[in-house]
């Protein structure tokens, strides 16, 4: 299994580019779905989870075709509408495929994800949205069946905010009979772009970023060419990167567009922050100051840069309060954290963090993504050297992390 040795204290500078949205391209190109005609996508990040996505639609029977950043997708027939439990359990993601497969095929069956470090994560409002659209659903050994010779629009309320269930909801609604409106929809920027790749293949949607997203039925979509947008988790992520060590970087490809939380609280931390259009260029001062900060839905600051800050706040000034109201078990991290030193108290879903003077490098383990990510923050500036073990965690979701940072001047290597 590899692992990221990295040797602290290098002062982050340089220019760094932000790959595709890896939460945007997953449910955009199971939108390729929708269509028998072709469609091409640009900007794909060339990570684990997009391979796994690639690999479970060429079994349903897709025609996968792959250069670069560059994807089409042509599902002229869907031969097997089925996600087995091998494609689905590395990655939930993959449920994505749910809504798609029964509007387009009329029937499907599709793994229930399997558990998920972060947390429960059930799929219960994807299946009671499907139901109330008239199909037929059931759960039998692990699969969720569904049927329906066509999906009827209606009205849909969804319990609380969850992203991949509004946009396997809102891709089920585009080939439906009739207006579906879904209301208490996520607002994130992703379900926008996936709005905006599906208005370009011929769906009827208005609304999506507020939070009731109108959707009238079409009987087919058509091929079209999308680019994803930039990823701002991994944007977020290098910012806190170059914070940390006092860093001097310019992010390109990317925009501040969606990151008003995140870089707000880093001009609260005590970054110099300037946007331009397609880049953010930061620089930090010697010694940040801790920040406070709640985890909520778009707009508000994201549960996914909830541990990068956590590494940010163990070597700030001062004391901050961090709550988690997303997942319920979201500070794995937090242990690791402690064992390079860093002073972290966990009551339920609140940790509090006090800066200390040095975090000391150790080997320490990767258990979800974000949280890989935290722990490299926190080796970029442990004194000595730490070791990030498990990183198919990083795989799955930071394109040449490695590489990036290194141009950034990091010392940072992958060990097999
Ligand atoms: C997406 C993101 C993930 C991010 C999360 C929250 C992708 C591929 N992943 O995950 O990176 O951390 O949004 O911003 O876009 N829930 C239910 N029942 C459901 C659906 C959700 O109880 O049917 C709960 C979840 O357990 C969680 C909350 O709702 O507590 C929000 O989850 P959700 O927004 O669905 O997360 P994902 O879409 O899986």
């Amino acid at each position: 299994m590899d692992k990221l040795l990295i040797a602290g204290g290098a002062r982050l500078s340089g220019e760094v580019s932000i790959s595709g949205a890896k939460n945007a391209a997953l449910p955009i190109l199971c939108a390729a779905l929708l269509t028998a005609e072709p469609v091409t996508f640009t900007n794909v990040p060339q990570l684990k989870d997009i391979a796994t996505l690639l690999h479970l639609l060429a079994d349903m029977g897709v025609k996968v075709e792959r250069n670069a950043d560059t994807v089409t997708l042509h599902a002229a027939e869907i031969s097997n509408p089925v996600a087995s439990y091998e494609l689905v359990k590395t990655m939930r993601a993959a449920i994505l495929v749910l809504g798609p497969l029964v509007a387009r095929c009329g029937e499907t069956k599709v793994s229930l994800p399997g558990g998920c470090a972060i947390g429960a994560r059930p799929v219960d409002q994807h299946i009671k949205g499907l139901q109330a659209m008239g199909a037929e659903v059931s759960v039998e050994h692990g699969y969720v069946l569904a049927k329906s010779p066509r999906l009827k629009g209606v009205r849909l309320f969804t319990d609380m905010v969850t992203v991949t269930g509004t946009e396997n909801l809102m891709m089920a609604a585009c080939l439906a009979e009739g207006v579906t409106v879904i209301e208490n929809a996520a607002r994130e920027p992703e379900v926008v772009d996936l709005a905006n790749c599906l208005v370009a293949m011929g769906a009827q949607i208005s609304g999506a970023g507020t939070d009731v997203i109108r959707i009238k039925g079409v009987d087919h979509l058509h091929g079209t060419t999308h680019r994803i947008m930039p990823d701002r988790i991994e944007t977020g992520t290098y910012l806190c990167a170059a914070a940390v060590t006092g860093g001097d970087v310019r992010l390109v490809d990317t925009s501040s567009a969606y990151l008003d939380a995140v870089i707000d609280k880093l001009m609260d931390a005590g970054c110099d922050i300037v946007s331009e259009r397609h880049a953010i260029h930061i620089k930090a001062p010697a010694k940040l100051k801790a920040v406070s900060l709640r985890t909520s839905p778009y707009p508000a600051f994201p549960t996914d840069m909830q541990a990068q800050f956590m590494a940010l706040n163990c070597v700030a000034e001062g004391s901050a309060i961090i709550r988690e109201t997303i997942f319920e078990n979201r500070y794995m991290h937090a242990v690791e954290l402690q064992r390079l030193g860093a002073d972290i108290k966990i009551d339920g879903n609140t940790a509090f963090v006090t800066g200390v003077a040095k975090l000391q490098g150790a080997t320490v383990m990767a258990t979800d993504l974000r949280a890989s990510a935290s722990l490299v923050i926190a080796g970029l500036v442990a004194e000595g050297e730490t070791i990030v073990d498990r990183i198919y965690h990083l795989d799955r979701g930071y394109e040449k992390l490695e590489e990036k940072l290194a141009a950034l001047g990091a010392r940072v290597r992958r060990m097999n």
